[in-house]
């Protein structure tokens, strides 16, 4: 079978598997978001040793590793997770501790004559985050996190370790049934690098639209 047969013979069956990439990269982001955004107000009060000591683990470690913790390493202790569960945890916990660092710099990337200013204008803590510092750290972290996002579906396909039929875990299927590795993994990385183009060029757009006058 020549490639062009072989690419309209599996083709179909392996881009499905974009869906359930898709699902766990989508789950596990917004996992991640709510969990980054949690870090970020522990790490500019007084219990930042506490987000510390979470994210330096989690971003020391592999995650290929985590998800074994998770997936077969719970159950000793009498936690069983499907792989499902497992995968999303893992993702979207690792990626919380990324998200945390790009909230983090991006709060570090406000002048602080703007902070100033709000306290000389009679502003509390609290609005000064909620209508100087948020709304900006938000707009500066954007290109950020749709890298977080790319990677996170490119992290994804560790899924397919543990047996989550995901776009990786088809390639493996097919080369498998067809002995043909090579372009079963190329349609794979295609189809990838689909998902990661379309996401980082669509964002371009969306960065413009909230760009800041004055920063890159
Ligand atoms: N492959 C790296 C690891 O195993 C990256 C982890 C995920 N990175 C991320 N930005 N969410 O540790």
């Amino acid at each position: 079978m020549d490639f062009i047969s072989f690419v309209i013979e599996y083709l179909p069956f392996i881009s499905q598997g974009m869906l359930t990439t898709l699902q766990l990269s989508i789950i596990s982001f917004l996992m991640g978001l709510i969990l980054g955004a949690f870090l970020l107000a522990l790490t500019l009060s007084p219990l930042r040793p506490v987000a510390r000591a979470y994210i330096e683990p989690i971003r020391g470690t592999p995650l290929l590793v985590q998800l074994f913790v998770l997936y077969f390493g719970l159950p000793s202790i009498g936690i069983k997770l499907d792989a499902f569960t497992a995968s999303i945890l893992a993702l979207g916990l690792n990626s919380g501790a990324y998200q945390a660092e790009i909230f983090r710099s991006a709060v570090k990337g406000i002048p602080d004559v703007q902070i100033l200013s709000a306290e000389s204008l009679g502003f509390t803590q609290y609005q000064t985050f909620r209508y100087v510092i948020l709304p900006q750290a938000l707009r500066i972290s954007i290109p950020s996190l749709v890298n977080e996002f790319v990677t996170v579906i490119k992290e994804s396909s560790l899924a397919a370790v543990i047996g989550i039929v995901e776009l990786t875990r088809r390639g493996q299927y097919v080369a498998a049934y067809t002995y043909r590795a090579f372009e079963a993994y190329l349609i794979v990385a295609f189809l990838y690098f689909v998902l990661c183009y379309v996401f980082s060029h669509g964002s371009r757009v969306l960065e413009r639209k909230v760009r800041i006058p004055g920063y890159t």
